[in-house]
Formats: structure tokens, sequence, C-alpha cells
């Protein structure tokens, strides 16, 4: 069985950057060249946006694979270049967040209010007892505090932890005890979906098993009455008495450009979850770049707004690091899209001004779903690019975007990368690439990504194969927190004798050699022989005008060893799609793919499983198409989904 995956869906839609902004964009044709030319010359000359204590000596000691050191020798505080030099340069008074909390409360700070408070929360934990090298989890919403905790962290060179507010007290307790944190910083609670949600209860619960944890350091944020027992003396300090009487100086101190600046948890496919190790120069470099390049980021003018979570790590690297370490002016959103309307980012983007939009398919999908008549409401002329993460992008959501948020004009960004990768990947250049929609299109200048068969050989264009980046990376991980065999394993064991980094992901070259992601190599189907990929699938569903999101996966046929059934969300302004939806459908994939594509089932649901960072969990799915038992939900950011899913297939049985 060949390991190549078919390549069967074709776009031929382009989108030439708009003049205005490639004649006055940050990155030119002339930057890949210079990148090409010398690699390691080119990250050195990125560095150089960063203050550095000691400078470094060497670029890349390579000598120990897969373990990299990046600048060595150097030394730098990851705070400072965030925050401090900004108020020195004299742009104390830039806003660096916008905050607009869910109820409605705004807030504005500016750099030199940040720095103020990243120097009192350093002081603060300072007295709680934090060192250089403790660890700290940090368990909160979207609030300045947030990101004030981890930038008060990475000042002391304590790495910080963050785990996502929406993750259970087992998931914090897991993760808490792997890197061993001396404090959780949390709050007593956030507002979502129009309501108080606590946090506190949760992290009172984890503690019980935590015996390293010695404070809870806590934000009041709703004010929610604790109880009599939600309170432990000695251990519980409020933020508002220990941060807000600490001094606002605070000396930074230098650390090794290899200091460890963070742990963020992600899941694997089995076992538990990994600690990804992030250090400070390497990923500084490459976060304060791609930021700069990737959005053609301009501090005087824009406003950029990342709706990412900051317990996920494209909120580490494009709302906290990449940003703040170019003086970025942003919105911080702590609520939800719908809440209390569902026009409520379009609203805020109007309101602020936002120039730079950067968000994910599934909250694009769902604006599909619910109408353009909702932006069409707002003045979105402020925007001039749009950005996207997560999975593939599918051309008609693209085309959406573009289309009713972008104005028509604003490009899209379609930015590939991992929490393993640290920051952007393969992306378009937004003053340089004609950007096809579904295509993630190349390299990011100084990065070298291939495609490759089984065997570790390019593939030619218009082939299929596994992803691989084939060069170390200043933002790439350093190991697996206190596992360095399960780094090796995981990430280098796949092509030993070429020494790439394998990530999982499956892609394709088109004719051009431009780059289309093609899902996870573990969600590939096999039928009748062909490597079908989820994601051209489902791109062909939701390219349908009745579809607003569509989740593909294989299940046991026996004819064809694995056949194709689809899930499909219809749009609103669709209805109950009509008697012959089903047909309709099948068909509509059969003449866009070919008749090898063509799903053997097509189920109308209401929702599809997803995780909380939005990733469609197609394991469960595959349960309901092979008729088993639902296996393990309780990484579904709704658990009822698959009840919902069920009971709506039962009745549809039963008619
Ligand atoms: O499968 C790829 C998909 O998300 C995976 C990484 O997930 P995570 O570590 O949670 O980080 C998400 C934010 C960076 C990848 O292996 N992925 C991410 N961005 C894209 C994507 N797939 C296709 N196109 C993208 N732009």
């Amino acid at each position: 069985m060949s390991e190549n995956l078919s390549n069967l869906l074709k776009e031929d839609r382009r989108f030439e950057p708009p003049a205005e902004l490639a004649e006055n964009a940050n990155v030119t044709a002339a930057t890949y060249e210079e990148a090409a030319a010398d690699r390691l010359g080119f990250w050195a000359k990125q560095a150089e946006r960063l203050s550095w204590g000691e400078p470094f000596s060497e670029v890349l000691d390579w000598s120990n694979p897969p373990f990299a050191k990046w600048f060595v020798g150097g030394t730098l505080n990851v705070a400072y270049n965030c925050v401090d030099r900004h108020v020195k340069a004299g742009n104390g008074d830039r806003v660096a967040f916008h905050f607009v909390g869910e109820p409605g409360d705004t807030r504005d700070l500016t750099y030199a209010e940040l720095k103020d408070e990243v120097s009192q929360a350093a002081n603060a934990l300072i007295e709680l007892g934090v060192k250089t090298g403790d660890r700290v989890a940090i368990y909160m919403p979207m609030i300045p505090e947030a990101v004030i905790a981890m930038l008060a962290c990475a000042r002391l060179g304590a790495p910080h932890t963050v785990v996502f507010g929406g993750f259970s007290s087992d998931a914090l307790a897991s993760r808490v005890q792997d890197c061993q944190a001396k404090v959780i910083i949390t709050s007593d609670g956030g507002y979502r979906r129009g309501a108080p949600s606590a946090l506190k209860p949760a992290v009172d619960q984890a503690v019980t098993r935590c015996p390293d944890v010695e404070h809870v350091l806590v934000v009041r944020r709703t004010g929610q009455d604790l109880g009599e027992d939600g309170w432990t003396e000695g251990r519980d300090v409020w933020w508002h008495d220990v941060v807000g009487s600490a001094s606002t100086e605070h000396t930074p101190e230098m650390f090794d450009a290899e200091h460890p600046l963070y742990v963020m948890y992600t899941s694997g496919t089995t076992g538990k979850p990994k600690g990804i190790l992030h250090t400070s120069g390497g990923y500084l470099t490459q976060t304060a770049y791609t930021f700069w390049a990737t959005f053609d980021h301009k501090p005087e003018t824009d406003i950029f707004w990342c709706t990412a979570d900051i317990g996920w790590v494209t909120g580490h690297s494009y709302i906290v690091y990449g940003p703040t370490a170019n003086g970025a002016t942003q919105v911080l959103y702590e609520g939800t899209p719908d809440t209390p309307h569902k026009g409520r980012w379009w609203e805020i983007i109007a309101e602020k001004g936002v120039t730079t939009f950067y968000t994910a398919p599934t909250a694009i999908r769902s604006c599909m779903k619910w109408g353009k008549e909702i932006p069409e409401k707002f003045d979105l002329s402020s925007l001039r690019l749009l950005g996207s993460v997560g999975e593939s992008i599918n051309p008609e959501a693209y085309v959406w975007y573009r289309e009713n948020i972008g104005g028509g004009s604003a490009p899209i960004v379609d930015t590939w990368w991992q929490t393993e990768t640290g920051g952007h990947m393969i992306s378009p250049m937004p003053g340089v690439t004609a950007s096809k929609p579904g295509s993630a299109m190349l390299g990011v200048p100084g990065i070298e990504v291939a495609v490759v068969d089984n065997d570790g050989n390019k593939v030619e264009n218009g082939g299929g194969g596994l992803l691989v980046i084939t060069e170390p990376w200043p933002a790439m991980l350093r190991t697996i927190w206190g596992d360095d065999q399960r780094y090796k394993d995981t990430y280098w064991s796949r092509f030993p004798d070429h020494g790439y980094y394998f990530a999982g992901d499956g892609a394709k070259l088109d004719d051009d050699g431009d780059i289309w992601l093609l899902g996870r190599v573990d969600d590939v189907m096999n039928v009748s022989g062909h490597r079908l990929s989820t994601t051209e699938i489902e791109s062909a569903l939701v390219s349908h005008p009745k579809v607003a999101e569509a989740a593909v996966v294989g299940a046991a046929d026996e004819t064809t060893g694995q056949a194709v059934c689809a899930f499909v969300i219809l749009r609103e302004e669709a209805g109950d799609g009509g008697a012959d939806i089903v047909q309709e459908l099948r068909n509509h994939v059969a003449k866009e793919i070919g008749p090898i594509a063509k799903p053997r089932q097509v189920m109308v649901v209401p929702e599809l499983p997803k995780t909380r960072s939005g990733k469609i969990m197609r394991r469960l799915l595959r349960d309901v198409a092979e008729h088993r038992e639902v296996g393990d939900v309780t990484t579904l950011a709704d658990s009822s989904v698959m009840n919902l899913i069920q009971d709506g297939l039962q009745t549809d049985k039963a008619e």
C-alpha cells in the first residue's frame, strides 16, 4: 500500500496581494532570497530585533540532535524585551491592550502601565517564594492579569504552564503534578456566555492532589462568593493585596538564551499529555519575527486581534510574546463570539478599529452558519489583513471570510504551525504571495519544510505524502518536560536517516509546488486502496451552498476496506436541506472530487464533537459510523454533543 495521499481537490482561484500592501510590505521577494542564501545568518539578523545582555557567540548548536541550542552564549530577559524597552524607547503611552470584558467593561492598558504591573506581580511572586527555575501554573480567564502573570513569570525566569480555563480540575491537577508547580495563579471566575463561571473551586479540588503547591494567588474578577470552604488561610492570597501593594520597581535579570520560558501541555493520540518545553532566545526571535512578517505589522498604525485563548499556544505566541515583543497594540476579549449577540466580534472590530484579525476556521464556519447578514451590520472597513490557524481552512470558508469580513480585498494568511513549532512555519507572506484558498502555500523565510514519501524522498509536484521539517528552527520545542526519550520517539524517529522532524500531518504539493495540508495522518482513510484526506472531502462538502460544516471519517466496509461517512451541519438558511439533501451532497462530492470520494453515508447533524480548541474529534464519529459504543468523551468541549448526534440519527432511522 502506498503511503502517498491521493491528490484530488482542484482549486483555481488566486488572490494577488493588494498593490498598496505590497508596496509597503515588511517582507518582499528579496527576503526569501536572503533567507535561502544564508539561513543561519538570516536568523542571526532576526535575533537583532531583541535586546540582549551578553551577545550570542553561535547561532545554532546542533551537535547533539535532536536537542538544539539557539543563540548560544546569549543572555536576555524576555519580559524586558516585551515591555520595558518600549517604555525606554518613549512608547510608554502606547496602548498595549484594549481589554473588553464579556459584560461590556473595558480597560486600556498602556506599555508604561504594563511595565508597572508586571514588575509588581514579579515582586509579589518573589514574596510568595518563587525563585528562578520554579514552575508556576496559570489557570485564568482572558483578562489582563493573565498576560501580566505570564510576563511576570518570564521576568523571573520561572517557567509558566498555562492551563486553559475551560479544563477540569483533573486536567489542571495532572499538569500541575507533572511540572511540580509551586504556585497557581487563578481568579474567582470569569464571564462566559453571559454569566459568571467559577474557577477557584476547581483549583481547590486540584490542589488536594498537588503537594508541591504552596500558594494560590487569586485575582478578583467576578466577585463571586467563594463560600466558607473556598478560602484556605495562609495558602490563598488575593492578587489585589499582594500585587497591588508591591513595588513597581523590579530590575530584570538576564537569563541564558536556552533558559526555559514555558511548558505547554498538548494531548497526544495516546497516553498522558505532553509538556512541550519552549525556551527563551530562539522562541522570542521567531515569534517576534513571524508576527512582524506574516501580519505585516506596523506598530504605529495597526491594531491586532487574535481571538485565541491564552491557554493555547496561539495565545502564547500571538497575544503575549510575538506582539508585545513588537510593541503592538491589541484587543484582548474575555468572552464568546455570540454573547450577548452573534455580532459581538464585528462590533468590537468596528469600535476599536482593528486592522488585523486572526482566528480559526471553526469560528469562521460558525459565522457562515449564522449568515452574512450579521457582519453586514458593522463597519469592518478598518480591516486590512486576516489570518487563520488551527486546521486547514476550507476554500469556501476562506472566500466567505475574505468577502464578508475582509471586504473582498483583505488578504488572508493561512498559517500552519503547532504547539511544538512555537511559531508560524508555513504561510503566505501578505505582500508577496498570490494565495490560493485552502493552501498554506509555502515555508516562512528561514524555515525548511518538505513533503516526503514513506522512505523520506521528496515527492514531485502534484504528489502527496507526509509533511516534515528538514532543518532545526529557532522556536522549536526543546524536549518534552521530563521525558527526553518520548521527545525523540514522538517527533524524530520516523525518518532517522534523514534527521527530519515529522509533524504528524499529511500534505500535498500542487502543480506549482504550493503546500496543501491534508489533516492528521491518523485521520486518513483508505478507500479501495486510495488514501483519501479528510480535509479535501470536507472542503468539497462545505463548498455546497447548504452546508456550513462537515466532518468525514472512514468506516470499515466489506467491499472497499473503508467507506467515506460524512457528518454535516447545514447553514441556517438551508432549513432541513430538503428531502433529497443526502443524495444531493453525495453527488456533489462525486462531482467536485470524483466518484472514489463519494460518501457511502451522509448524516445531517445539529453539532459536531470538538475539543475545547475547536478540533473535530473524528475518533468519536468513527464509533458512530461503525455502530460502536462511543469512546471516551472527556476531552469534548460539550460532552452532550454525542447524545445529540446519536438521538438525531435514531429518529432518522425510525422515520
Ligand atoms: O494538524 C495541524 C493543525 O493543527 C495541528 C497543531 O495543533 P496545535 O498544536 O493545537 O496548534 C494549533 C495552533 C498552532 C497541526 O499539526 N493545523 C494548525 N494550523 C493549520 C493546521 N492544519 C492545516 N492548516 C493550518 N493552517
